[in-house]
């Protein structure tokens, strides 16, 4: 199936050439219900899409876009684990770690490997879980890359001040530099290593663990037994024990978890080890909310569904080639690179399910910053470039934060932000500037989505949130979401490479 010949893509091509002559503001003028009529709530958060480039007819026909794609179907096939990776011949059924799925076997083994890893979790945290020389560990390692990084290290730091008596550090880089940074003020014998990775394969994530084997030798001598501070979180356990990984030691999680959606997994360890079982498990509560409004909610009221029919508005009928995402909490800094790869690697794809080329554009660049950090670097792009990002402006509830001045100047700056990309320098009044190199066009659209706080339950809808909105653009494209061959042709090359090198 091709959209591109659709009725509704027809339509919207028609459509998009209706904005062609007006701005931002206008639309405001013409419409003064529009703020509040663009503007709707999910659990935990609400978005304020009003910003856009959008009007009634528009979102209708890209709602018909989204039923000409059957999306309720392909929504439904995907919360009922059907084979939606129809490449990998699986399911991609990360929602069913954070409900109870109908099949009391499935249902049993979820919850057995849940309480695996989070007995595990909290044995560190009470010092039940000993080193060589029988002292509780006081550091503990995280190794691991890409979807074994990126969602549980994001997680555990915008939960903010971890309430554990262990220090939790991360490792994903191949350069030693953040192992010998991480390992700074450890002791060999306090210290247990956990090895994140899906395949158990992944060289950087290896040669860490080999690296990390060498350092407790050398700072811990004789006395120290590697396997007392090894543990290893895989769906291939027989790899991490044949690594010599203790088999008591490891924790797995079903192959049908893809990396990128793996946090809600035994991969979320670090977050319980950090924040404790409780808080792990809310942070599955929030993304089962937004579970249930994804599937439920009516498209013209369902937050992943909109905000992924606009993504492909933009790329699609707009030319749009990249999209930014600007935090307003610096416990989220890293939100943008796990957005990258949740998007890029999920979206950034030229062939279609029947393994056509595409004949239309799919993945933009995502990118993004800090606010208001990134005001004073990339925002002059924004502002005056040629191209432009439609962008996420993400806030935090007035009312949960703190009553900081300073909290509540960081929503009123990207409020601004945002205004001021919309309706370029008219908002200035009379102090409007007049020199064309001082003028902003406007016409930059963004959403405002207010998370309700940095709590695990908003957290865990945010991400849930992200990830539909993802999968809501790879049923418009007629995409598989769930593999990323790309990657791999990466790794086979270098393996290839490091054959019979002196390296190997
Ligand atoms: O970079 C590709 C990738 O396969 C990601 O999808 C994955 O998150 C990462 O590598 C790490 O893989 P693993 O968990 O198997 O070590």
């Amino acid at each position: 199936m091709n959209p591109s010949q659709s009725p509704a893509w027809r339509a919207l091509e028609e459509r998009r050439k209706a904005f062609q002559n007006r701005t931002l503001a206008s639309l405001f003028r013409a419409d003064p219900g529009r703020a509040e009529r663009f503007h709707i709530a999910a659990p935990h958060l609400t978005v304020d899409f009003s910003r856009h480039w959008i009007d009634d007819e528009t979102l209708g026909l890209l709602q018909d876009l989204a039923r000409e794609a059957d999306l309720a179907k392909e929504r439904k096939s995907l919360l009922d684990g059907e084979a939606v990776n129809h490449t990998e011949h699986r399911p991609a059924w990360h929602s069913a770690l954070r409900s109870n799925p109908d099949d009391p076997s499935l249902a049993r083994t979820l919850q057995q490997e849940q309480t695996q890893f989070l007995g595990f979790a909290q044995a560190l945290r009470t010092g039940r879980i000993q080193g060589s020389g029988g002292e509780a560990m006081e550091t503990v390692v995280c190794i691991g890359i890409g979807g074994s990084d990126l969602g549980p290290r994001l997680v555990t730091e915008a939960l903010g001040r971890p309430n554990a008596p262990v220090r939790v550090r991360f490792v994903s880089n191949l350069d030693p530099d953040e192992l010998m940074r991480a390992l700074e003020g450890a002791r060999a014998q306090t210290t247990q290593f956990v090895a994140i990775s899906k395949s158990f394969t992944t060289l950087e994530t290896l040669e860490n663990l080999r690296a990390a084997l060498v350092w407790l030798k050398d700072a811990g001598g004789d006395s120290i037994d590697p396997s007392h501070h090894l543990a290893a979180i895989t769906a291939q356990p027989q790899r991490a024990v044949e690594f010599g990984v203790h088999a008591k030691r490891v924790f797995t999680f079903p192959e049908w978890v893809g990396g990128r959606y793996s946090l809600w997994s035994a991969c979320g360890f670090p977050i319980a080890l950090a924040h404790g079982h409780e808080v792990f498990l809310d942070l599955l509560r929030g993304a089962r909310s937004m579970d249930r409004h994804f599937a439920s909610a009516p498209f013209e009221a369902n937050v992943p569904v909109l905000l992924g029919l606009l993504g492909c508005w933009y790329v699609n009928f707009w030319g749009v080639k990249t999209r930014a995402v600007f935090p307003y909490a610096q416990r989220l800094a890293r939100l943008p690179a796990y957005l990258q790869q949740l998007e890029m690697e999920s979206l950034g794809k030229r062939v279609d399910r029947e393994s056509h080329i595409l004949p239309y554009d799919t993945s933009p660049i995502v990118w993004g910053e800090v606010g208001t950090s990134a005001q004073h670097s990339v925002f002059q792009f924004l502002h005056q470039g040629t191209h432009w990002a439609p962008s996420d402006f993400l806030i935090l509830g007035t009312n949960t934060e703190s009553l900081d001045r300073r909290a509540r100047l960081l929503n009123a700056f990207a409020i601004a932000q945002a205004d001021a990309l919309a309706m370029g320098d008219t908002v200035l009044g009379a102090a409007r500037p007049t020199a064309v190199h001082a003028t902003a066009p406007g016409g930059r659209p963004s959403s405002l989505i207010e998370l309700e706080s940095l709590g695990p339950r908003p957290l865990g809808a945010l991400l849930a949130m992200y990830e539909h909105r993802t999968f809501v653009q790879s049923v418009i494209w007629n995409i598989n979401a769930f593999d990323q061959f790309g990657v791999e042709v990466g790794k086979k090359l270098l393996e290839q490479r490091l054959d019979g090198s002196a390296l190997s």
